[in-house]
C-alpha cells in the first residue's frame, strides 16, 4: 500500500497525535506521519515528535508570513493529506483553498450540534442526552464540513465537564482511524 506523507496540525496535549502515530506503524494503516505542525512551544504533544523522530515545524501565528512557513513545509515534506488534531487555530482560506478535500479535523461533539470552544460546558447547560465525537471534512465554514465519521454515548447524570471529555476523548482514539481508513478504502 501507499501510503501518504501526512501532517498532523496539533496545539496541545497530542493524544490523538499519538494514537495516529500509533495507527500509521501498521504497513497497511493508509497514511505516514510526515511532519508536524505545532502553534504552541509549551504543547506536550511535541515529545511525540521527538520520540518518534518526525520532523516538528513550531509556528508563530502572530508572525504575518506564518502562513508561508506552514505552505512551504507542506510541499518539502511533500505532504497530500492533513489531520487537524486539536489544533486551535482556525485554518486559512488559502490554505483550504490548496489542500481542497484533503483537510480533516476532529470534534468533540455530535457535530452540527456544539461547533466552536466549550461543547462540555454547552452541553451539560443544554441538559443533552448524549455526547460524542466527529471527524469531518475541513471547509472555510468552522466545523462545517462533511461528516466522515460520528461516534456517540448516552450522558450520565452523574458525567462533569471532565468525565465527558475523557469519554469522548477513548471515542475520538477510535473515530480518527475509522475516517482515515474510510477515506481511502477505495483509493
Ligand atoms: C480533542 O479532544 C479534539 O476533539 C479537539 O481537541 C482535542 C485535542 O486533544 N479538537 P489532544 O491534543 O489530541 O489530546
Amino acid at each position: 500500500m501507499v501510503k501518504r506523507n501526512t501532517c498532523v496540525f496539533i496545539s496541545g496535549k497530542g493524544s490523538n497525535l499519538k494514537n495516529l502515530i500509533a495507527h500509521s506503524r501498521d504497513n497497511n494503516f493508509p497514511i505516514r506521519i510526515s511532519l508536524i505542525i505545532c502553534n504552541n512551544k509549551k504543547a506536550f504533544g511535541v515529545v511525540y515528535a521527538k520520540k518518534y523522530k518526525i520532523p516538528y515545524v513550531l509556528i508563530n501565528t502572530k508572525l504575518k508570513n506564518y502562513e508561508n512557513k506552514i505552505l512551504l513545509n507542506l510541499k518539502k515534506y511533500k505532504i497530500s493529506f492533513i489531520c487537524l488534531a486539536g489544533f486551535m487555530k482556525i485554518i486559512s482560506n488559502n490554505l483550504i483553498k490548496n489542500y481542497r478535500g484533503k483537510i480533516i479535523n476532529i470534534h468533540p461533539s455530535l457535530l452540527p450540534k456544539f461547533k466552536g470552544l466549550n461543547t462540555f460546558s454547552r452541553m451539560l447547560k443544554k441538559r443533552e442526552k448524549k455526547a460524542g465525537c466527529t471527524v469531518h471534512y475541513v471547509n472555510e465554514k468552522l466545523d462545517s464540513g462533511s461528516v466522515i465519521v460520528q461516534k456517540n454515548f448516552e450522558i450520565d447524570n452523574k458525567d462533569d465537564e471532565n468525565l465527558l471529555k475523557n469519554k469522548t476523548q477513548k471515542l475520538e482514539y477510535r473515530a480518527f482511524p475509522e475516517a482515515i481508513i474510510k477515506i481511502f478504502r477505495n483509493s
